[in-house]
């Protein structure tokens, strides 16, 4: 399915396509870190010491040559990490590296570890002859730099070359106190974070204009807006209509009364208000279904629009969900939840490949060391996952605005329905022996075949719509009308 950005694209390659916000409800996103992501030469073997926090040498070439392995899972976006130069580009830092591109020192530069201006618009390029969209990482909380406060050259800066664009130096000690978070600084030493002054007209300007003509310039689809709650609110209204496409925010807050009132200064935020009840829901076997189903109301009713949240179970400031147990059965449960319900889906690449990194930087692993290997088991269930989501939105005009609804629920179940894909959830792991659960009022009519889309079992709707599910393994459900599976591709329709 193309967008209508994406045709337009087609039709005028040179057209900013400002992508909307209803338009990414649609998407779903594969998330990287471009030095950790794929190499121009391909080579799947180079080492790659996640601890040592050096660049590793992925390039936006490198994500260009793998993009039928993202595509063919069924993502049709990706989130990639900042494109500015770094305040370290030129320079071998002894301590770490800004491989993760946080730390930068010129928004009109790119960082060269990552390729040309060429190679970036190469990259937009070939995501929108595949009808995909281009979501990029930026940063307006803070500059980097390597050394103290005290010994920072703010002339290397562009264009905030001057001290008066940035906050006196102050260390953030109290997470609690707003004012502390929003005006002192993240980091000192060995690389010190200088916090820009947002609150200075000026400097609100540099960005606002900065925004527009890096969103133009790369063709870029859509913004992911980093340390959101270090700024303060209303820096952020200009800067995303500045950008004039969607920006999902970083909140990093599992509170939803915190978190939730950003969504009313930009389109979306990171959903860490689901994130937590989800870990908690399927990291081990008997996890809180309960406080999952008490959590997608409480999002619905505190959020904006649940629908414009990003959704994921993994990133890289988290623990990998793998760290937490092997179990793939549980994990799948995860993703499933994630891909299927209220949001924007959000896979952090090394997840397909069930990558088990249990900390910054242990979680940042590169993927070309899985030798991207399409026949990993969550490659598969993802890929079906996404599948379902991407056909039912195919079929569906209301899915995309449609919020889930929980209709079941017991101590090792639960069953969520959204826009007519039904998820039965289930806690038990991968020992979960063979149960049939009945769940009421799925809102299929009676005797409508049905299709678990990850079993390929097929069940029939009784009265009231009530279906009685067979679960095995701990695996979830998914079910679909099998009539509407023609030519989809999943079990076997094509
Ligand atoms: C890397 O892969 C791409 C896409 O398959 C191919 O076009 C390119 O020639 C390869 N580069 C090398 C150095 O093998
Ligand atoms: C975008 O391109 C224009 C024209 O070449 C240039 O003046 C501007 O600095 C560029 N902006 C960015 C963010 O690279």
């Amino acid at each position: 399915m193309k967008s209508l950005a994406a045709i337009a694209a087609l039709l005028s390659p040179t057209l900013v396509r400002a992508a909307t916000p209803d338009e990414w409800k649609a998407q779903s996103i594969y998330f990287m870190l471009t030095d950790r992501f794929a190499r121009t030469d391909n080579s799947t073997t180079a080492p790659c010491d996640t601890t040592a926090g050096k660049y590793c040498g992925g390039t936006w070439r490198g994500i260009i040559n793998n993009l039928d392995y993202i595509q063919d899972m069924g993502f049709t976006a990706i989130w990639i990490t900042p494109v500015t130069a770094q305040w370290d580009d030129d320079v071998d830092a002894a301590d770490a590296t800004s491989y993760h591109g946080y730390w930068q020192k010129d928004l009109y530069s790119l960082n060269s570890k990552f390729g040309t201006a060429d190679d970036l618009k190469a990259l937009a390029d070939a995501l929108h002859a595949r009808g995909m969209l281009l979501m990029v990482d930026v940063v307006a909380n803070h500059f980097g730099y390597g050394g103290s406060h005290s010994e920072v050259d703010y002339s290397i800066f562009n264009p905030l070359n001057s001290q008066d664009y940035f906050h006196p130096f102050c260390l953030i000690e109290d997470y609690d106190n707003q004012e502390e978070v929003e005006q002192c600084w993240l980091a000192d030493t060995p690389t010190t974070l200088p916090d820009v002054d947002t609150t200075n007209p000026q400097v609100r300007t540099f960005f606002n204009d900065w925004i527009k003509s890096l969103v133009a310039n790369y063709s870029i689809d859509g913004l992911r807006v980093d340390t959101v709650k270090h700024v303060e609110k209303d820096f952020w209204p200009d800067f995303n209509e500045a950008a004039g496409v969607y920006a999902v925010g970083e909140v990093f807050n599992g509170d939803p009364a915190y978190t939730c009132p950003y969504q009313e200064v930009l389109d979306g935020v990171l959903n860490y208000p689901i994130y937590y009840p989800a870990l908690d829901a399927f990291k081990s076997v008997g996890g809180n279904l309960g406080g999952l189903a008490q959590a997608i109301t409480t999002v619905q009713e505190s959020c904006k629009d649940s629908n414009l949240l990003g959704n994921f179970l993994e990133n890289h400031d988290i623990a990998r969900f793998a760290s937490y147990t092997d179990d793939l059965a549980l994990a799948k449960n995860g993703l499933a939840f994630i891909i299927l319900s209220d949001g924007i889906p959000i896979i952090y690449a090394g997840q397909e490949q069930h990558y088990a990194g249990d900390h910054d930087p242990t979680n940042r692993e590169a993927v070309w060391l899985s030798g991207y290997n399409t026949d990993a088991e969550l490659y598969q269930f993802i890929k079906k996952a996404n599948g379902i989501r991407n056909l039912a939105i195919s079929q569906n005009p209301e899915f995309t605005s449609s919020k889930t609804k929980v209709i079941y629920q017991d101590d090792s179940t639960l069953a969520i329905n959204r826009g007519g894909v039904v998820t039965v959830l289930s806690n038990e792991g991968a020992s979960g022996g063979d149960r049939t659960v009945s769940i009421p009022g799925t809102g299929f009519e009676a005797g409508t075949e049905l299709t678990d889309v990850i079993s390929c079992k097929t069940v029939t709707a009784g009265d009231s719509g009530a279906v009685d599910v067979p679960l095995s393994g701990g695996l979830p459900s998914v079910l679909y009308p099998s009539s509407q599976l023609a030519k989809s591709g999943l079990c076997a329709s094509a």
